[in-house]
């Protein structure tokens, strides 16, 4: 995830209209080399809103991958369903996690795949909150298991809060917004989730911090070769 240098850690600018890009080209292709690591892009329901987002592997070449990674949403309530939203009607795959057996709500398209969350009754204080560990379970079943949590922050943090995530990237952009959108986390909500900042790299004026659970080793000694 990206934040300005605000107190609040800023993850976009609610003075703009539309999301404007804030971090470095070199911090970008980052993020896309990401992807392309990985099995599955996932975000939630509101990044798909605001942002109308593709998630594609775009600014670096796909190599050896054949295709391009599986887009998750987090939709609880089917909200996006009928908008005229990039990853609904472009025709790769994508796969909606939500709570809802909702008949009426179905999917012209065959790529994008609807799967209902059954959750047990303890979740009752936190009923409309899609366990991550259950969304895990359930890409893994389907042979994703390497999963990129791209963001917004409530769902970065729904990931940090269940303690399933074993590395973060943090980049932090030297500018900071008109009218921050809080993250409503910090250096202790990753802690909290087991993870350490293993180093630092500057990117493109950008400062980019890795972190890992417990410490563990970076896939690549040398931090900014991976990804
Ligand atoms: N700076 C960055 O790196 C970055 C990255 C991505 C997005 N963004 C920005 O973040 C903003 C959106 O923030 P956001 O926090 O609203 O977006 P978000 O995390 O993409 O979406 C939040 C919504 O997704 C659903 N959701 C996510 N995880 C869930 C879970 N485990 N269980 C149930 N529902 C879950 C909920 O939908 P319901 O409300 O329907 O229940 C929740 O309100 C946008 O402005 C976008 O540009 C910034």
């Amino acid at each position: 995830m990206a934040f300005d240098s605000s107190d609040v850690w800023g993850v976009a600018d609610l003075s703009e209209t539309k999301s404007e890009r804030f971090t470095s080209p070199e911090s970008l292709d980052m993020v896309h080399r990401l992807r392309r690591e990985s099995c599955a892009v996932l975000v939630g329901r509101g990044t798909v809103e605001r942002d109308n987002c593709t998630l594609t592997v775009r600014r670096v070449e796909l190599g050896d991958r054949k295709s391009q990674p599986v887009r998750v949403v987090v939709d609880p309530s089917l909200t996006l369903i009928g908008g005229e939203y990039a990853i609904l009607r472009d025709d790769l795959p994508t796969i909606i996690y939500h709570l809802k057996n909702e008949t009426s709500k179905t999917m012209q398209s065959d790529s994008v795949t609807l799967v209902e969350i059954i959750q047990p009754d303890d979740n009752a204080g936190k009923k409309s909150l899609i366990s991550p560990s259950n969304i895990v379970k359930d890409l893994t079943s389907r042979g994703l298991q390497h999963i990129m949590v791209e963001g917004g922050p409530t769902t970065a943090r729904a990931f940090l809060d269940a303690r399933v995530v074993d590395r973060a990237i943090l980049v932090r952009a030297p500018m900071k917004f008109g009218i921050p959108l809080p993250a409503k986390m910090d250096e202790n909500t990753f802690r909290q989730s087991g993870l350490e900042m293993i180093g630092t790299t500057r990117m493109g004026g950008d400062t980019i911090e890795y972190w890992t659970l417990n410490g563990s080793p970076w896939p690549n000694p040398h931090l900014h070769l991976w990804p």
